[in-house]
């Protein structure tokens, strides 16, 4: 079977879920509240059993609460940066955003993925990290429009029937909000930790909280706030400029997270990413790719340490 009839079966499917899922909702009429209600429920109830990806260490999100705040840019660097400062792991990177995918421009993948002999589809490969999206499935003008089970099913697919075994570990880019695509992250993957994107202005911090709020009710440990965005440096006198205000780290202190990493507006970083040659790779002695590589090591030591403390669980 082709990828695109992969595809298909699971568009035929969402068409009918859809279908049903829209005349439920109408019928029952819901207000916001009892969404509410309902969803913290759910979320509350005993989660199911989170089957680990074969081949596949450890998975680490990439969320935001808001759009547009940098997490595919964080996301593809420090993918990226964990290969460059340990060229011996095996990195992946799922692009989560079956709406808005990415991570084929940012990458500079592109062509259908090769389905292998056991009929998983093959990541493809560049700067030696392993990519999927759905980007690289449903071509570039097909907008996406699912929602609910379909989007479980996509991710179902892009998880599950790929090849990323083996891996040190999965870096997973994801869309903003807190919507249908966390949920079923968070239940069905065994989630190492998770780094929260956000600028410094008060609406993205909001935002931010709910996201926060949302891992953790879901178990998901949040490893730390990656501040993007955080001011632009004026290049003739030096001066920082706190153009979206600056109150990230009163919201870390309030939440109880650390900010691990903070980077400025670079006009350097955004013609790297569009032009698909990150900047831990086009500009390799600027401080942005310092600081991916210090986030990497980071995130290296934190599954280190994870991965310690299983060990040592399991002893006693
Ligand atoms: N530190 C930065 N300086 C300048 N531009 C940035 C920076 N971080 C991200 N961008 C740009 O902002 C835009 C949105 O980034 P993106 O990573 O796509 O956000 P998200 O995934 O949260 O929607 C992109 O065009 C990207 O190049
Ligand atoms: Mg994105």
């Amino acid at each position: 079977m082709n990828v695109q009839r992969i595809i298909n079966r699971v568009c035929g499917q969402f068409l009918i879920t859809n279908i049903k899922t829209s005349v439920f909702s109408i019928r029952l009429k819901h207000t916001k509240n009892d969404l509410e209600n309902h969803q913290t429920k759910i979320m509350g109830r005993g989660l199911p059993e989170k089957k680990p990806l074969p081949g596949v260490k450890s998975i680490i999100l990439v969320a935001s609460g808001k759009g547009g705040v940098g997490k595919t840019t964080t996301a593809v660097n420090l993918a990226c940066a964990m290969k460059v400062i340990k060229p011996e792991k095996e990195i992946g990177l799922l692009d989560a955003d079956v709406f808005g995918p990415s991570v084929p421009l940012m990458m500079n993948i592109s062509g259908e993925p090769m389905l292998n002999d056991d009929h998983l589809i093959e990541p493809l490969l560049n700067y030696g990290v392993k990519c999927m999206s759905m980007g690289l499935l449903v071509s570039g003008e097909n907008a996406v429009v699912w929602r609910g089970l379909m989007v479980m099913q996509a991710l179902d697919r892009l998880t599950r029937h790929v090849a990323w075994g083996p891996l040190d570990c999965l870096v997973v880019d994801t869309p903003p909000g807190t919507g249908d695509t966390h949920l079923s992250l968070a239940q069905n993957l065994p989630i190492d930790g998770a780094i929260v994107v956000t600028t410094p202005q008060s609406a993205a911090l909001q935002v931010t909280k709910r996201g926060v709020n949302m891992f953790e009710k879901l178990k998901v440990p949040i490893i730390g706030l990656v501040e993007n965005m955080s001011h632009a440096m004026c290049p003739k006198c030096g001066t920082k400029n706190f153009i979206f205000g600056n109150e990230t780290k009163k919201t870390a202190d309030e939440m109880g997270l650390e900010i691990i990493e903070s980077f400025e507006v670079d006009s350097n970083m955004s013609e790297c990413i569009n032009s698909g040659k990150p900047a831990i790779y086009a500009l390799p002695d600027s401080i942005h790719a310092e600081k991916y590589r210090q986030l990497a090591n980071k995130v290296f030591k934190y599954i280190a340490n994870k991965d310690n403390k299983q060990a040592k669980a399991k002893e006693q």
